[in-house]
């Protein structure tokens, strides 16, 4: 399964991916998380690594060389990818998991996203998931990827939605989008929830627009304070909720974790 987290900016979608990683390889999955956001850069430390890998757009000779080197032989002009295939320094590794990223914007003025947009777009179509692997990808905020295309080899997409109205409306614009291009497995998982009502009043409105919802990450003071240190935290009440989000994701695809 290839499962993009979209979502508003800031709705927590770095923090779903960092937790349904950590939750999937408990279930013994081998999990490759792609990083599809070319403006943030702290997924790493959420994973729990030390340093960002190289991002894929250094292997096709950063932006400016994207359009004449894509022809020339690496692992991005294989038809197919699989996880092994990727060379060390682009893929950083942690027994189970793996993180590779596309590309950061780095400069001003270099020039607008669209060359990563492409090869993310790419390199998602490419990627041939081994048995018992699982891709999450942390998708950039908003809905422009869906006009890049970047969507279109993703089975699945989580929309992370807040309480604020705002957040449900791009919530909606992202299940348009991604019911307009034929993805079946269009879920919300509603999250930095204050309350039981504000909960339920929040499913109520994602499940009058037709968007079901797998599951509710209550607001919790630890994850904010750890995100001081760049981190998320390795238990709590989160955790247990990431495990529900995740055995609704399954039973809803009828797929059945490896342990
Ligand atoms: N359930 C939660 N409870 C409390 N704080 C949360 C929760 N989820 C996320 N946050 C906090 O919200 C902030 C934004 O989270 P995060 O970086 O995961 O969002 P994002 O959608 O990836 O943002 P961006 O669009 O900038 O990439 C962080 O400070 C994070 O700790
Ligand atoms: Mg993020």
């Amino acid at each position: 399964m290839k499962i993009s987290v979209c979502g508003k900016e800031g709705s927590g979608k770095s923090t779903i991916v960092a937790l349904l990683a950590s939750e999937a390889l408990k279930r013994g999955y081998k999990v490759l998380v792609v990083d599809s956001d070319e403006s943030n850069s702290g997924l790493y430390r959420m994973l729990g690594f030390d340093q960002p890998p190289v991002p894929l757009m250094e292997l096709v000779g950063g932006k400016k060389g994207l359009r004449q080197k894509m022809g020339q032989p690496n692992v991005l002009g294989e038809t197919n990818i699989r996880t092994a295939q990727i060379p060390e320094e682009y893929l950083l590794q942690k027994d189970s998991l793996r993180l590779v990223a596309i590309g950061k914007i780095l400069q001003s003025l270099e020039g607008c996203a669209c060359p990563m947009g492409v090869l993310s777009r790419e390199f998602l179509k490419k990627l041939d998931l081994a048995e018992g692997e699982l891709a999450i990808v942390d998708m950039e905020a908003g809905v422009e990827h869906f006009g890049r295309g970047v969507d279109t080899s993703i089975d699945s997409i989580l929309i992370v939605v807040e309480p604020p109205l705002e957040s449900v409306n791009v919530g909606q614009k992202i299940y348009d989008l991604a019911s307009g291009i034929g993805i079946k497995n269009v879920w919300a998982v509603m999250n930095k929830v204050p309350s039981g009502e504000i909960a339920a009043r929040l499913k109520a409105e994602l499940e009058k627009r037709q968007i079901k919802v797998v599951g509710c990450i209550y607001h919790d003071a630890d994850i904010f304070s750890s995100s001081l240190d760049g981190r998320i935290p390795a238990k709590g009440v989160a955790v247990q909720e990431i495990k529900e989000v995740m055995q609704s994701i399954l039973s809803r695809t009828g797929m059945a974790s490896p342990i």
